[in-house]
């Protein structure tokens, strides 16, 4: 074995090429990140490799020697990067965009270098305290009151699952000794993410007790539906115990009543939890103020800086006006990990379920310092502004239809026509290799997004974008037609 791939630590020169050998290669990808994001356009945005051939193309055991990283970086190149759907591609407008930017990235490979774990905040001070920073000022920048502490977890997943456990720990005090005890229902519109309900069933409250609120003609949760289910759960005696309401649904960004959702969680004394994953970073602009009416009244709120606030996955940003009740929940410290109680020190580990503690914090500071206020608001704005062009391209086009409003860089629309043919088109489009959109289904029909969120994204891809659709609809319906004639 070389001693280049497991040096002695105590013979200096020995180190000291280990480290050389790492100089060398990081250079080189550095070169090859900055190319790659230079020409991401001229790369495919979806692979076209069919389920398995990765793995049937790299060896099926590990190597017995270690091996150059000239000889990794090769095949990351060859047969790893084929495989890669580009969500850093202009052209990928599926789902919601996202965005690794060049602040984001610096520190990722920062914080991997320095490895540094924030269980307490002894074992990293940095991460403790840089995490509040930085949370802090994207508190300030979501107009959040001062008295939200946040924490930083991996998904939005994990952050409303944490939310339930706050809602159960709220309701059920006895729960974390005694087991949960049953009856608690969870309120959420029929809108919600799937995320709601796995959290219900991840934490013991279970699926069936997630009551799904039916929602309005533009799929906002209907708060008069949500008073009855309530008043009908508490006389069936079961115990109502949290609300998620969300600004900015996975399917349309509609958005949910949120102040009228507070009124009923302090009436009812429920926990208010806001998913705002995608669109929290909206919050910043003046005037998209009209949607975040409420916020503030939630006793917890995620918003995911790796959808649109140009982080590298991952970073969700967990907020609570009541962290006492998340540490009720959650603290529990063996002897080991007994660290000081001097009450500026954040103990993390005390405010969640997993232990170890990355260093995202730094990630989010690189981020807000090198954009600054005024960069993500343009960031922000400019992709809502194509989304209205992109919603008025489709209302002038009598082929489609829109389906949904538009609050913010999301349009839903369809084909005039079957589900089948608006599944063709999508198809269609989404072969190009330059534009990936995808689907979902509003008022049980077919519907095709395009979430515009990426930095890279101009108005020459949502044009493009528009082309291809156009393309794709006259191939479509002159396919429809001719089946028809036949
Ligand atoms: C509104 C909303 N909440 C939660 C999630 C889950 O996000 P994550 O992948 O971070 O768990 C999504 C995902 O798109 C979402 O749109």
């Amino acid at each position: 074995m070389s001693d280049l791939h497991m040096p002695d630590p105590n013979d200096e020169q020995a180190w000291a090429r280990y480290v050389e050998d790492f100089r060398l290669s990081a250079h080189s990808s550095v070169e090859w990140i900055a190319s790659y994001l230079a020409n991401i356009r001229t790369v495919p945005v979806l692979p076209t490799i069919q389920p398995g051939d990765l793995v049937d193309a790299l060896p099926a055991h590990a190597p017995e020697q270690g091996e150059s990283f000239d000889a990794i970086l090769q095949d990351f190149h060859d047969k790893i990067l084929p495989a890669v759907t580009q969500w850093n591609h202009p052209g990928f407008m599926a789902y919601f965009g996202t965005s690794a930017s060049t602040p984001g990235i610096l520190a990722e490979l920062l914080i991997a270098a320095m490895n540094t774990n924030g269980l307490h905040w002894k074992t990293s001070p940095a991460v403790a305290e840089l995490e509040q920073v930085a949370l802090g000022w994207l508190r300030q920048w979501l107009g959040q009151p001062p008295e939200f502490f946040g924490i930083i977890y991996d998904t939005a997943s994990t952050s409303t699952m944490h939310a339930l456990i706050c809602a159960r720990e709220f309701a059920q005090p006895a729960s974390r000794v005694e087991g949960y005890g049953g009856n608690l229902v969870v309120y959420t519109s029929e809108q919600a993410h799937s995320s709601v309900e796995k959290g219900a069933m991840a934490v013991g409250i279970g699926q069936k007790n997630v009551h799904k609120v039916p929602t309005d003609a533009e799929f906002r949760m209907r708060p008069d539906v949500l008073r009855s289910l309530i008043e009908a759960d508490l006389r069936a005696g079961l115990q109502p115990c949290c609300i998620v309401a969300t600004i900015g649904t996975t399917s349309s960004t509609s958005v949910d009543p949120v102040a009228q959702c507070a009124a009923l969680a302090e009436e009812f004394n429920l926990w208010l939890h806001v998913d705002c994953a995608y669109a929290g970073p909206c919050a910043l602009l003046p005037e998209c103020a009209e949607h975040f009416v409420g916020i503030g009244r939630a006793h917890s709120v995620v918003t995911n800086p790796h959808k649109w606030l140009m982080t590298p996955m991952d970073l969700s940003a967990f907020y609570t006006r009541k962290p006492e009740v998340l540490r009720q929940a959650l603290s529990l410290v063996p002897e080991y990990l007994r660290a000081s109680d001097d009450p500026r020190a954040v103990h993390l580990m005390d405010y969640g379920v997993p232990l170890g503690h990355r260093f995202r914090g730094l990630k989010l500071w690189f981020i807000l310092r090198y954009f600054g206020r005024e960069g993500v608001m343009q960031f922000l704005r400019r992709h809502n502004q194509l989304a209205r062009e992109f919603a008025g391209w489709v209302d002038a086009d009598s082929r489609f239809e829109r389906v949904a409003p538009v609050p913010f860089s999301v349009v839903c629309f369809r084909l005039r026509g079957s589900d089948e043919c608006n599944k063709t088109l999508l198809d269609k489009v989404n072969a190009s290799g330059s534009t990936f959109l995808s689907h979902t289904a509003l008022n049980n029909q077919y519907v095709i997004r395009i979430a515009i969120g990426n930095i890279a994204t101009g108005r020459a891809d949502v044009e493009l974008a528009w082309k291809l659709i156009q393309a794709a609809a006259e191939e479509v319906l002159g396919e429809a037609v001719s089946i028809r004639q036949k």
